[in-house]
């Protein structure tokens, strides 16, 4: 099992990038590949999951070259040219690919059964399979869970749908699938979450009408194809962001960064908490807000979080949990229940490692109650990341703040979402090492 051995760093400097956007390089792929003609995608982010849905969209007969890990070349079947895969579709770890999938595959001709790693077999895939079948689809889940199998060739209508939680993958799902419908599609969602399905869509020529939390799609005759440069991923450059904040001293600059205001709640929660933090030099890329980022070391404070930020940030707040261990007085994260139900439970993953790490901590049913300390503010120790690779992402920052060095065990899921974690970190001046452990 792979694990890093984070020791205390102090001084955070310096110019660095992360890797391209997960939940735009997911997207560009599959509306590229039901586009027309030839798209062309750079900065796309060659991670594990992208990977996964890259295959599979290799697998159910669209024609990808890539010209570099980041430079890809798709030619389109156009809307109604997908053809079955001849084995079940692999999504390994990445949940957003499952479930965008299911929406996709759900209005083909053929039959098609979604599979993933262990951690994936577990979540929740019901969400999306119950509007599908309103739709008219057949999708069926093993109790709720994956495998997802899709009989093909059902006529899909088009619905109006309240999502019960603010699930973007589940939106996207459905928006996917209404594209196949014999009429417009609407989802209601409770509450912002990201928009990157809309805009793409958007940008392909398909008619989508947003209105507050409402969302009605158009299906379409065709899809333009894309010609795309994806953003560095916000919630790859939050590790670097906290980082940037709990060093002792210098400055660091995370150039283009994608800058979504439905991704960004982040800043807003740690400018509360008294973080300096600039946003400059904001440009669009594709449909998507861009910047560089200036992170200076702050003094952080303890604040009870707003709820309605918790959506914009939600895969966040495990890095957020170590900002708030950072910062003078308590901290309260309520209304990210949806957290437990993430590659691992992330409420119950942080609330143990920062236990192991001293700090004091309470879990709630839906976030974290964490009494935080200004300086070190963890003990040296060892912390089980549970295989989620933003676990162990955020434990390595932890160790800006330690007495000791920190032992991230189970690291290897951090290949699903940033490769080259460790190359920017010790860039960005910490001081991570990667060790096989020798025994589990
Ligand atoms: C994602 C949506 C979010 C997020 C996930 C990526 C997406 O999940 O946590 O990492 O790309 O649509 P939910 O849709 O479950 O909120």
């Amino acid at each position: 099992m792979l694990q890093y051995e984070a020791r205390p760093a102090r001084r955070v400097s310096g110019v660095m990038q992360v890797p391209g956007d997960k939940s735009i390089s997911h997207r560009a792929l599959m509306l590229s590949g039901i586009a027309e003609g030839m798209s062309e995608v750079r900065g796309f982010l060659a991670s594990e999951d992208c990977l996964a849905s890259l295959a599979a969209m290799r697998c159910l007969g669209v024609g990808i070259e890539r010209l570099s890990p980041t430079h890809v070349l798709v030619r389109g079947a156009g809307l109604r040219g997908l053809t079955a895969a001849r084995q079940p579709l692999d999504m390994g770890n990445a949940g957003t690919a499952m479930r965008l999938f299911a929406g996709l595959l759900a209005a083909q001709e053929f039959d098609s059964r979604l599979i993933g790693d262990a951690s994936l077999m577990r979540r929740p895939m019901e969400r999306v399979a119950k509007p599908l079948r309103e739709m008219g689809a057949d999708v069926r889940t093993q109790e709720g869970r994956p495998p997802v199998d899709i009989h093909g060739g059902r006529a899909l209508q088009g619905i109006e749908y309240r999502l019960p939680v603010a699930s973007a993958q589940v939106k996207s799902a459905i928006l996917l699938a209404g594209l196949y419908a014999d009429g417009p599609t609407t989802v209601i969602s409770p509450a912002l979450s990201r928009d990157h399905s809309e805009r793409m869509l958007s940008g392909c020529g398909v008619r989508v009408e947003v209105e507050d939390l409402r969302i009605r799609l158009h299906p379409p005759q065709a899809l333009k194809s894309l010609d795309l440069t994806v953003p560095g991923d916000f919630s790859s450059a939050a590790f670097f962001i906290v980082a940037g904040l709990l060093g002792a001293d210098g400055e660091l600059w995370i150039r283009n960064v994608g800058m979504n205001p439905s991704r960004t709640g982040l800043l807003d929660i740690l400018r509360a908490m008294g973080a300096d933090i600039e946003v400059s030099n904001q440009r669009e890329s594709g449909a998507e807000p861009v910047a560089d980022l200036r992170v200076r070391a702050s003094e952080l404070r303890g604040i009870e979080v707003p709820e309605a930020l918790v959506p914009l940030a939600i895969d966040e707040i495990p890095v957020l949990c170590i900002a708030a261990a950072c910062a003078q007085g308590e901290t309260v994260i309520r209304g990210a229940a949806e957290l437990r139900v993430k590659e691992s439970d992330r409420i119950s993953t942080m609330s143990a490692g920062l236990k192991a790490l001293g700090v004091s901590t309470a879990e709630l049913p839906d976030g974290l109650r964490i009494q935080g300390r200004a300086g070190v503010a963890f003990s040296e120790g060892s912390i089980d990341s549970a295989g989620d690779h933003r676990i162990a992402m955020s434990f390595s920052i932890a160790s800006l703040r330690a007495r000791g060095p920190i032992l991230v065990r189970d690291v290897a899921n951090v290949a699903t979402s940033f490769p080259g974690f460790l190359e920017a970190a010790a860039s960005a001046g910490l001081d991570l090492r990667l060790s096989e452990a020798s025994c589990p």
